[in-house]
Protein backbone atom coordinates (compact mmCIF):
# COMPACT_ATOMS: atom_id res chain seq x y z
CA UNK A 1 0.00 0.00 0.00
CA UNK A 2 1.31 3.65 -0.94
CA UNK A 3 2.35 5.58 2.38
CA UNK A 4 -0.52 7.36 3.91
CA UNK A 5 1.67 9.90 5.36
CA UNK A 6 1.39 13.02 3.27
CA UNK A 7 4.41 15.85 3.50
CA UNK A 8 3.02 18.98 2.61
CA UNK A 9 -0.99 20.31 2.89
CA UNK A 10 -1.27 20.77 -0.74
CA UNK A 11 -0.89 16.81 -1.03
CA UNK A 12 -3.15 16.30 0.98
CA UNK A 13 -5.95 18.33 -1.18
CA UNK A 14 -4.63 16.68 -4.26
CA UNK A 15 -5.68 13.24 -2.68
CA UNK A 16 -8.58 14.46 -1.46
CA UNK A 17 -9.24 15.41 -5.05
CA UNK A 18 -8.71 11.80 -6.38
CA UNK A 19 -10.73 10.67 -3.28
CA UNK A 20 -13.99 12.42 -3.39
CA UNK A 21 -16.90 12.61 -5.33
CA UNK A 22 -16.28 15.48 -7.55
CA UNK A 23 -19.53 17.03 -5.81
CA UNK A 24 -17.95 16.79 -2.36
CA UNK A 25 -14.88 17.82 -3.15
CA UNK A 26 -16.36 20.85 -4.71
CA UNK A 27 -17.90 21.76 -1.49
CA UNK A 28 -14.70 21.94 0.11
CA UNK A 29 -13.33 24.03 -2.45
CA UNK A 30 -15.85 26.72 -1.64
CA UNK A 31 -15.33 30.03 -2.47
CA UNK A 32 -18.03 32.24 -4.20
CA UNK A 33 -18.57 34.92 -6.99
CA UNK A 34 -15.29 34.85 -8.51
CA UNK A 35 -13.10 33.90 -5.55
CA UNK A 36 -11.39 36.94 -5.48
CA UNK A 37 -11.14 36.39 -1.37
CA UNK A 38 -10.64 32.57 -1.81
CA UNK A 39 -7.57 33.39 -4.01
CA UNK A 40 -6.46 36.26 -1.91
CA UNK A 41 -6.55 34.55 1.41
CA UNK A 42 -3.48 32.66 -0.25
CA UNK A 43 -1.93 35.18 -2.31
CA UNK A 44 -1.45 37.86 0.93
CA UNK A 45 0.42 35.01 3.02
CA UNK A 46 2.98 34.53 -0.46
CA UNK A 47 3.34 37.92 -0.19
CA UNK A 48 5.04 38.39 3.53
CA UNK A 49 8.27 36.89 3.91
CA UNK A 50 11.16 36.03 6.52
CA UNK A 51 13.99 37.81 8.07
CA UNK A 52 16.02 34.76 9.10
CA UNK A 53 19.05 34.83 11.79
CA UNK A 54 22.42 33.20 10.91
CA UNK A 55 23.84 32.17 14.30
CA UNK A 56 22.58 32.99 17.47
CA UNK A 57 19.61 30.29 17.04
CA UNK A 58 17.36 28.75 19.99
CA UNK A 59 16.93 25.36 20.18
CA UNK A 60 13.61 25.75 21.75
CA UNK A 61 10.41 26.36 20.15
CA UNK A 62 7.98 27.00 22.80
CA UNK A 63 4.62 26.64 21.08
CA UNK A 64 2.09 26.62 23.83
CA UNK A 65 -0.58 28.91 24.20
CA UNK A 66 -4.10 29.58 26.27
CA UNK A 67 -7.05 30.73 24.38
CA UNK A 68 -10.41 31.30 25.47
CA UNK A 69 -9.31 29.80 28.74
CA UNK A 70 -8.16 26.62 27.62
CA UNK A 71 -4.35 25.26 27.07
CA UNK A 72 -3.21 24.28 24.09
CA UNK A 73 0.05 22.49 22.73
CA UNK A 74 0.36 25.16 20.02
CA UNK A 75 -1.78 28.38 18.74
CA UNK A 76 -3.42 26.51 16.02
CA UNK A 77 -7.74 25.35 16.50
CA UNK A 78 -10.17 23.50 14.34
CA UNK A 79 -12.18 26.39 12.90
CA UNK A 80 -16.06 24.84 12.86
CA UNK A 81 -16.93 23.65 9.06
CA UNK A 82 -20.46 22.66 8.41
CA UNK A 83 -19.70 19.87 5.72
CA UNK A 84 -21.14 16.60 5.04
CA UNK A 85 -20.14 13.35 3.66
CA UNK A 86 -16.35 14.05 3.74
CA UNK A 87 -15.76 10.59 6.06
CA UNK A 88 -17.82 8.80 7.68
CA UNK A 89 -16.28 9.43 11.21
CA UNK A 90 -16.51 13.29 10.63
CA UNK A 91 -16.08 15.79 13.34
CA UNK A 92 -15.45 13.05 15.43
CA UNK A 93 -12.72 11.58 13.78
CA UNK A 94 -11.59 15.86 13.58
CA UNK A 95 -12.06 16.11 17.07
CA UNK A 96 -9.90 13.18 18.33
CA UNK A 97 -6.94 14.22 15.78
CA UNK A 98 -7.31 17.41 17.90
CA UNK A 99 -7.32 16.07 20.91
CA UNK A 100 -4.11 13.71 20.07
CA UNK A 101 -2.18 16.66 19.55
CA UNK A 102 -3.65 18.83 22.16
CA UNK A 103 -5.74 21.55 20.01
CA UNK A 104 -9.14 22.88 20.36
CA UNK A 105 -12.26 22.11 18.15
CA UNK A 106 -14.96 24.36 16.74
CA UNK A 107 -17.91 22.39 16.14
CA UNK A 108 -20.19 24.15 13.39
CA UNK A 109 -23.93 24.36 14.59
CA UNK A 110 -24.21 22.68 10.66
CA UNK A 111 -21.86 19.76 11.33
CA UNK A 112 -23.24 16.22 10.52
CA UNK A 113 -22.35 14.45 13.99
CA UNK A 114 -23.88 15.27 17.77
CA UNK A 115 -22.19 17.54 19.87
CA UNK A 116 -22.19 14.68 23.13
CA UNK A 117 -20.08 12.60 20.30
CA UNK A 118 -17.65 15.43 19.88
CA UNK A 119 -17.53 16.77 23.41
CA UNK A 120 -16.35 12.84 24.45
CA UNK A 121 -13.89 12.92 21.88
CA UNK A 122 -11.87 16.41 22.51
CA UNK A 123 -13.21 17.74 25.94
CA UNK A 124 -11.64 21.21 24.32
CA UNK A 125 -14.85 21.89 22.13
CA UNK A 126 -16.09 24.86 21.30
CA UNK A 127 -19.50 25.29 20.02
CA UNK A 128 -20.47 27.18 16.56
CA UNK A 129 -23.66 29.01 16.30
CA UNK A 130 -25.31 31.33 13.63
CA UNK A 131 -28.20 33.48 13.77
CA UNK A 132 -30.96 31.28 13.21
CA UNK A 133 -34.43 31.09 14.07
CA UNK A 134 -35.90 32.88 17.20
CA UNK A 135 -34.14 33.41 20.60
CA UNK A 136 -35.70 30.28 22.32
CA UNK A 137 -34.63 28.39 19.79
CA UNK A 138 -31.03 29.60 19.88
CA UNK A 139 -31.14 29.38 23.68
CA UNK A 140 -32.31 25.74 23.25
CA UNK A 141 -29.28 24.88 21.22
CA UNK A 142 -27.00 26.98 23.52
CA UNK A 143 -28.49 24.83 26.31
CA UNK A 144 -27.76 21.69 24.81
CA UNK A 145 -24.51 22.91 23.96
CA UNK A 146 -23.19 23.45 27.84
CA UNK A 147 -24.70 20.20 29.02
CA UNK A 148 -22.46 18.58 26.40
CA UNK A 149 -19.49 20.24 27.75
CA UNK A 150 -18.59 22.91 25.61
CA UNK A 151 -16.32 24.73 26.91
CA UNK A 152 -16.91 28.11 25.08
CA UNK A 153 -18.92 29.32 22.23
CA UNK A 154 -18.22 30.72 18.48
CA UNK A 155 -21.06 33.15 17.27
CA UNK A 156 -20.47 33.55 13.46
CA UNK A 157 -22.21 36.04 11.72
CA UNK A 158 -20.40 37.31 8.61
CA UNK A 159 -22.56 35.36 6.01
CA UNK A 160 -24.62 37.24 2.86
CA UNK A 161 -26.11 34.39 1.49
CA UNK A 162 -24.17 35.47 -1.46
CA UNK A 163 -24.13 32.02 -3.68
CA UNK A 164 -22.66 31.47 -7.48
CA UNK A 165 -19.53 30.37 -8.47
CA UNK A 166 -17.77 31.33 -11.70
CA UNK A 167 -16.90 27.85 -11.84
CA UNK A 168 -19.95 26.20 -10.66
CA UNK A 169 -21.28 25.27 -7.80
CA UNK A 170 -22.01 20.92 -6.59
CA UNK A 171 -24.94 19.24 -6.85
CA UNK A 172 -25.81 18.53 -3.25
CA UNK A 173 -28.55 16.59 -2.27
CA UNK A 174 -31.19 17.59 -0.11
CA UNK A 175 -31.21 14.14 1.24
CA UNK A 176 -29.47 10.70 -0.01
CA UNK A 177 -32.49 9.09 -1.88
CA UNK A 178 -33.59 7.45 -5.26
CA UNK A 179 -32.93 10.68 -7.39
CA UNK A 180 -30.07 11.71 -5.19
CA UNK A 181 -28.39 8.28 -5.78
CA UNK A 182 -29.33 8.57 -9.67
CA UNK A 183 -27.56 11.86 -10.17
CA UNK A 184 -25.15 11.45 -7.81
CA UNK A 185 -24.03 7.66 -9.25
CA UNK A 186 -21.55 8.70 -11.51
CA UNK A 187 -19.18 10.68 -9.53
CA UNK A 188 -19.27 7.92 -6.92
CA UNK A 189 -19.12 5.03 -8.97
CA UNK A 190 -15.87 6.22 -10.29
CA UNK A 191 -14.85 6.93 -6.69
CA UNK A 192 -15.18 3.55 -4.77
CA UNK A 193 -12.54 3.95 -1.55
CA UNK A 194 -14.78 6.82 -0.64
CA UNK A 195 -17.68 4.54 -0.92
CA UNK A 196 -16.08 1.16 0.72
CA UNK A 197 -15.40 3.75 3.66
CA UNK A 198 -18.76 4.59 4.39
CA UNK A 199 -20.12 1.06 3.51
CA UNK A 200 -17.81 -0.28 5.79
CA UNK A 201 -19.55 1.46 8.71
CA UNK A 202 -22.95 0.37 7.35
CA UNK A 203 -24.27 4.01 6.72
CA UNK A 204 -24.84 6.42 4.36
CA UNK A 205 -24.02 9.89 4.67
CA UNK A 206 -27.64 11.48 5.84
CA UNK A 207 -26.77 14.74 5.41
CA UNK A 208 -29.05 16.41 8.50
CA UNK A 209 -27.88 18.62 10.81
CA UNK A 210 -28.24 17.08 14.55
CA UNK A 211 -26.55 20.11 16.91
CA UNK A 212 -29.66 22.30 15.60
CA UNK A 213 -32.23 20.45 17.64
CA UNK A 214 -32.79 21.08 21.49
CA UNK A 215 -32.22 17.22 22.69
CA UNK A 216 -29.69 14.57 21.28
CA UNK A 217 -31.55 12.47 18.83
CA UNK A 218 -34.44 14.32 18.31
CA UNK A 219 -35.27 14.19 14.78
CA UNK A 220 -33.26 17.14 12.96
CA UNK A 221 -33.18 19.12 9.54
CA UNK A 222 -31.47 18.42 6.61
CA UNK A 223 -28.68 20.82 6.10
CA UNK A 224 -30.63 22.59 3.19
CA UNK A 225 -33.53 22.65 5.78
CA UNK A 226 -31.37 24.53 7.79
CA UNK A 227 -30.00 26.93 5.62
CA UNK A 228 -33.64 27.51 4.83
CA UNK A 229 -34.23 28.98 8.26
CA UNK A 230 -31.29 30.51 8.92
CA UNK A 231 -31.80 32.92 5.58
CA UNK A 232 -35.68 33.32 6.95
CA UNK A 233 -34.04 34.49 10.37
CA UNK A 234 -34.16 38.31 10.85
CA UNK A 235 -30.31 40.01 10.88
CA UNK A 236 -29.10 40.18 14.06
CA UNK A 237 -28.14 43.58 15.84
CA UNK A 238 -25.18 44.89 17.61
CA UNK A 239 -27.63 44.47 20.76
CA UNK A 240 -28.93 40.91 19.30
CA UNK A 241 -24.50 40.15 20.00
CA UNK A 242 -24.83 41.27 23.24
CA UNK A 243 -27.61 39.58 24.14
CA UNK A 244 -26.18 36.64 22.52
CA UNK A 245 -22.68 36.78 24.41
CA UNK A 246 -24.76 37.44 27.70
CA UNK A 247 -26.60 34.32 27.46
CA UNK A 248 -23.19 32.09 27.38
CA UNK A 249 -21.46 31.52 30.74
CA UNK A 250 -18.35 31.59 29.39
CA UNK A 251 -15.26 32.40 26.52
CA UNK A 252 -17.45 33.45 23.75
CA UNK A 253 -15.97 34.58 20.27
CA UNK A 254 -17.42 36.39 17.14
CA UNK A 255 -16.02 35.09 14.31
CA UNK A 256 -15.80 36.83 11.00
CA UNK A 257 -14.64 40.30 12.11
CA UNK A 258 -12.95 42.05 9.48
CA UNK A 259 -13.43 46.04 10.47
CA UNK A 260 -11.69 47.92 12.95
CA UNK A 261 -15.27 50.04 14.29
CA UNK A 262 -16.71 45.96 14.65
CA UNK A 263 -13.63 44.98 16.52
CA UNK A 264 -14.60 47.97 18.49
CA UNK A 265 -18.06 47.10 19.27
CA UNK A 266 -17.64 43.36 19.56
CA UNK A 267 -15.75 44.56 22.60
CA UNK A 268 -18.45 46.53 23.62
CA UNK A 269 -20.73 43.85 23.51
CA UNK A 270 -18.71 41.83 25.76
CA UNK A 271 -16.71 39.19 23.98
CA UNK A 272 -13.51 37.28 25.23
CA UNK A 273 -12.15 37.01 22.00
CA UNK A 274 -12.65 37.64 18.03
CA UNK A 275 -11.29 35.82 15.34
CA UNK A 276 -10.30 38.43 12.00
CA UNK A 277 -11.54 35.76 9.38
CA UNK A 278 -13.74 36.37 6.05
CA UNK A 279 -15.06 33.42 6.15
CA UNK A 280 -12.52 31.69 4.23
CA UNK A 281 -13.63 33.70 1.08
CA UNK A 282 -17.32 31.96 1.02
CA UNK A 283 -19.08 34.87 1.99
CA UNK A 284 -19.02 38.42 0.23
CA UNK A 285 -16.14 38.02 -3.00
CA UNK A 286 -13.95 41.15 -3.29
CA UNK A 287 -13.21 41.27 0.83
CA UNK A 288 -9.62 41.63 1.17
CA UNK A 289 -7.34 38.90 2.82
CA UNK A 290 -8.17 38.37 6.54
CA UNK A 291 -4.55 38.51 7.18
CA UNK A 292 -4.10 41.89 5.86
CA UNK A 293 -6.68 43.20 7.69
CA UNK A 294 -4.81 41.95 10.79
CA UNK A 295 -2.91 43.98 12.09
CA UNK A 296 -5.09 46.82 12.20
CA UNK A 297 -7.53 45.12 14.40
CA UNK A 298 -4.60 43.53 16.66
CA UNK A 299 -3.42 46.98 17.03
CA UNK A 300 -7.06 48.79 18.12
CA UNK A 301 -8.44 45.89 20.92
CA UNK A 302 -5.55 43.37 20.92
CA UNK A 303 -5.17 44.48 24.40
CA UNK A 304 -8.64 44.22 25.42
CA UNK A 305 -9.69 40.54 23.82
CA UNK A 306 -8.26 37.99 22.47
CA UNK A 307 -7.28 38.18 18.19
CA UNK A 308 -7.45 35.23 16.44
CA UNK A 309 -6.93 35.17 12.48
CA UNK A 310 -8.42 32.31 10.09
CA UNK A 311 -8.29 32.27 6.32
CA UNK A 312 -5.81 30.56 4.08
CA UNK A 313 -3.19 29.07 6.62
CA UNK A 314 -1.65 26.52 4.66
CA UNK A 315 1.56 26.18 6.45
CA UNK A 316 3.18 26.43 9.95
CA UNK A 317 4.86 29.53 7.97
CA UNK A 318 1.48 31.28 7.73
CA UNK A 319 0.97 30.66 11.62
CA UNK A 320 4.19 32.32 11.96
CA UNK A 321 3.53 35.22 9.80
CA UNK A 322 -0.10 35.35 11.55
CA UNK A 323 1.39 35.66 14.78
CA UNK A 324 3.66 38.28 14.17
CA UNK A 325 1.47 40.30 12.51
CA UNK A 326 -0.84 40.50 15.73
CA UNK A 327 -2.54 37.24 15.89
CA UNK A 328 -2.66 34.95 19.54
CA UNK A 329 -3.88 31.90 17.39
CA UNK A 330 -5.23 30.75 14.17
CA UNK A 331 -8.09 28.48 13.24
CA UNK A 332 -7.75 26.43 10.18
CA UNK A 333 -10.26 25.10 7.62
CA UNK A 334 -9.63 23.71 4.67
CA UNK A 335 -6.56 22.53 5.67
CA UNK A 336 -7.77 19.91 7.99
CA UNK A 337 -10.40 18.99 5.82
CA UNK A 338 -7.69 18.19 3.24
CA UNK A 339 -6.23 16.07 5.71
CA UNK A 340 -9.61 14.27 7.07
CA UNK A 341 -10.45 13.13 3.41
CA UNK A 342 -7.13 12.59 2.45
CA UNK A 343 -6.48 9.65 5.41
CA UNK A 344 -9.51 10.43 8.17
CA UNK A 345 -8.12 10.97 11.51
CA UNK A 346 -4.59 10.33 10.98
CA UNK A 347 -4.95 12.51 7.91
CA UNK A 348 -5.62 15.46 10.44
CA UNK A 349 -3.02 14.87 13.03
CA UNK A 350 -0.55 14.73 9.83
CA UNK A 351 -1.87 18.13 9.19
CA UNK A 352 -1.74 19.04 12.65
CA UNK A 353 1.73 17.78 12.56
CA UNK A 354 3.16 20.11 9.47
CA UNK A 355 2.18 22.72 10.90
CA UNK A 356 3.44 22.02 13.92
CA UNK A 357 6.77 21.72 12.69
CA UNK A 358 6.59 24.63 10.12
CA UNK A 359 5.83 26.91 12.85
CA UNK A 360 9.28 25.24 14.51
CA UNK A 361 11.09 26.05 11.52
CA UNK A 362 10.31 29.83 11.28
CA UNK A 363 11.24 29.95 15.04
CA UNK A 364 14.39 27.96 14.57
CA UNK A 365 15.23 30.38 11.50
CA UNK A 366 13.17 33.44 13.42
CA UNK A 367 15.57 32.60 16.71
CA UNK A 368 12.41 32.83 18.66
CA UNK A 369 12.11 30.13 20.95
CA UNK A 370 8.59 31.17 22.40
CA UNK A 371 5.56 31.96 20.16
CA UNK A 372 4.91 34.94 21.80
CA UNK A 373 8.02 36.47 20.66
CA UNK A 374 7.14 36.67 16.99
CA UNK A 375 6.59 39.94 16.04
CA UNK A 376 7.17 42.52 12.55
CA UNK A 377 10.41 42.44 12.89
CA UNK A 378 10.99 38.77 11.91
CA UNK A 379 8.38 40.03 8.49
CA UNK A 380 9.43 41.26 5.26
CA UNK A 381 5.82 42.83 4.78
CA UNK A 382 5.34 45.16 1.27
CA UNK A 383 4.19 48.46 2.02
CA UNK A 384 0.88 48.06 0.23
CA UNK A 385 0.17 44.86 2.47
CA UNK A 386 -2.19 45.73 4.84
CA UNK A 387 -5.89 47.11 4.69
CA UNK A 388 -7.36 48.59 7.20
CA UNK A 389 -11.27 48.31 7.18
CA UNK A 390 -13.31 50.61 8.70
CA UNK A 391 -12.37 53.84 10.77
CA UNK A 392 -11.68 53.51 14.33
CA UNK A 393 -13.65 56.12 15.30
CA UNK A 394 -17.16 54.06 16.25
CA UNK A 395 -20.61 55.72 14.92
CA UNK A 396 -22.29 55.30 18.26
CA UNK A 397 -25.38 55.37 16.67
CA UNK A 398 -24.83 52.32 14.67
CA UNK A 399 -24.28 50.54 18.22
CA UNK A 400 -27.19 50.88 20.05
CA UNK A 401 -27.20 50.42 23.50
CA UNK A 402 -25.84 46.90 24.67
CA UNK A 403 -26.16 45.97 27.69
CA UNK A 404 -22.68 45.70 28.79
CA UNK A 405 -22.27 49.48 27.53
CA UNK A 406 -25.42 50.15 29.76
CA UNK A 407 -23.63 48.46 32.94
CA UNK A 408 -20.37 50.57 31.88
CA UNK A 409 -21.85 54.06 31.64
CA UNK A 410 -24.76 53.11 34.35
C1 LIG B 1 -16.60 23.93 3.33
C2 LIG B 1 -16.58 24.95 4.41
C3 LIG B 1 -17.62 25.01 5.35
C4 LIG B 1 -17.60 25.98 6.36
N1 LIG B 1 -18.62 25.99 7.30
C5 LIG B 1 -18.55 26.87 8.33
C6 LIG B 1 -19.50 26.83 9.38
O1 LIG B 1 -20.42 26.01 9.39
N2 LIG B 1 -19.38 27.72 10.40
C7 LIG B 1 -18.37 28.66 10.43
O2 LIG B 1 -18.28 29.44 11.38
N3 LIG B 1 -17.45 28.70 9.44
C8 LIG B 1 -17.51 27.83 8.42
N4 LIG B 1 -16.54 27.85 7.45
C9 LIG B 1 -15.44 28.83 7.55
C10 LIG B 1 -14.29 28.26 8.37
O3 LIG B 1 -14.61 28.13 9.73
C11 LIG B 1 -13.06 29.16 8.28
O4 LIG B 1 -13.44 30.49 8.58
C12 LIG B 1 -12.39 29.12 6.91
O5 LIG B 1 -12.45 27.83 6.35
C13 LIG B 1 -10.94 29.56 7.04
O6 LIG B 1 -10.31 29.57 5.81
P1 LIG B 1 -9.36 28.38 5.28
O7 LIG B 1 -10.28 27.32 4.78
O8 LIG B 1 -8.57 29.02 4.21
O9 LIG B 1 -8.54 27.90 6.45
C14 LIG B 1 -16.54 26.90 6.43
C15 LIG B 1 -15.50 26.82 5.49
C16 LIG B 1 -15.50 25.86 4.51
C17 LIG B 1 -14.35 25.78 3.56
Amino acid sequence: MANAWFESVAEAQRRAKKRLPKGVYGALVAGSERGLTLEDNLAAFAEVGFAPHTAGLANERNMGVTVMGQSMSMPVLISPTGVQAVHPDGEVAVARAAAARGVAMGLSSFASKPIEDVVAANPQTFFQMYWVGTREEMLARMERARKAGAVGLIATLDWSFAYGRDWGSPFIPEKIDFEAARRYAPQVLVKPRWLLDFARTGTIPDLTVPNMVANPGDPAPTFFGAYGMWNASPMPSWEDVAWLREQWDGPFMLKGVMRVDDAKRAVDAGVTAVSVSNHGGNNLDGTPASVRALPAVAEAVGDQIEVLLDGGIRRGGDVAKALALGAKAVLIGRAYLWGLAANGQAGVENVLDLLRDGLGSAMVGLGRPNVSDLSRDDLVVPADFERQLGSAAVDNALLGTSPARRRREA
